[in-house]
């Protein structure tokens, strides 16, 4: 029994996250920066080495294993959200999301800098309580490519977009603009 006890004890002990990050927004900033700073070194990459359609795969595989492997290394949810996606399996806000997209909108309006906007809070939901953190991710000029002006994409480009994504709603933006943000989300 007592054995029993013990075991469980220390499996339980060994099951918790190994570095869980801290529920703070600079915790949350301290993890957000670095992704959206390697994902645009692996964009720029694919670019020199392959042109700008090659870069499809990094929006469209290497965002999204990164952003898994940020979420299990720290024991959280990090997301990149719009309120025009892409792709509405990975992309679709939640309310929360859409109420601070909305914001950030209006921050932007009012002439705040893309790069600068953030925001955290921590709220009730019914499973309990988590902390979470947007953080606005700016568009580049190298992004127009796929998410610019019909004319600023090719129509090589067009018609990969069109084939894997017949419901896109990510174009048409201007560099300097709102894309979306990175979403951290903690159980507290
Ligand atoms: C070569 C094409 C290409 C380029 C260049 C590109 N993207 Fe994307 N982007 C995509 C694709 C494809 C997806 C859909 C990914 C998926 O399936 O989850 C996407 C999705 C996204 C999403 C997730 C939300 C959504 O709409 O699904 C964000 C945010 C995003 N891109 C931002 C950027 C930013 C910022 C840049 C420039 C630094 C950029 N992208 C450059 C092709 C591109």
């Amino acid at each position: 029994m007592l054995n029993k006890l013990l075991l469980s004890a220390i499996v339980a002990a060994f099951s918790l996250p190994a570095v869980a990050a801290e529920a703070t927004p600079e915790a949350a900033k301290a993890i957000a920066l670095p992704f959206l700073k390697q994902l645009a070194a692996e964009n720029q990459k694919a670019v020199a080495e392959g042109g700008p359609e090659s870069a499809i795969q990094v929006c469209k595989e290497i965002a999204p294993r990164m952003a898994g492997e940020a979420s299990r290394k720290h024991g959280l949810k990090l997301s990149r959200v719009s309120l025009k996606v892409r792709n509405p399996m990975l992309g679709t806000p939640d309310a929360w999301e859409q109420k601070v997209l909305q914001g950030f909108e209006a921050r932007a309006a009012k002439g705040e800098k893309p790069e600068t906007i953030e925001f955290s809070e921590v709220v009730q939901e019914p499973a309990g309580k988590y902390f979470r953190f947007m953080k606005a991710i700016a568009l580049q000029p190298g992004c127009v490519s796929c998410h610019g002006a019909s004319e600023q994409i090719s129509d090589a480009t067009k018609a990969r977009l069109a084939e894997d994504y017949p419901y896109d709603r990510a174009t048409g933006y201007a560099p300097g603009q709102i894309r979306g943000a990175v979403s951290i989300k903690q159980a507290m």
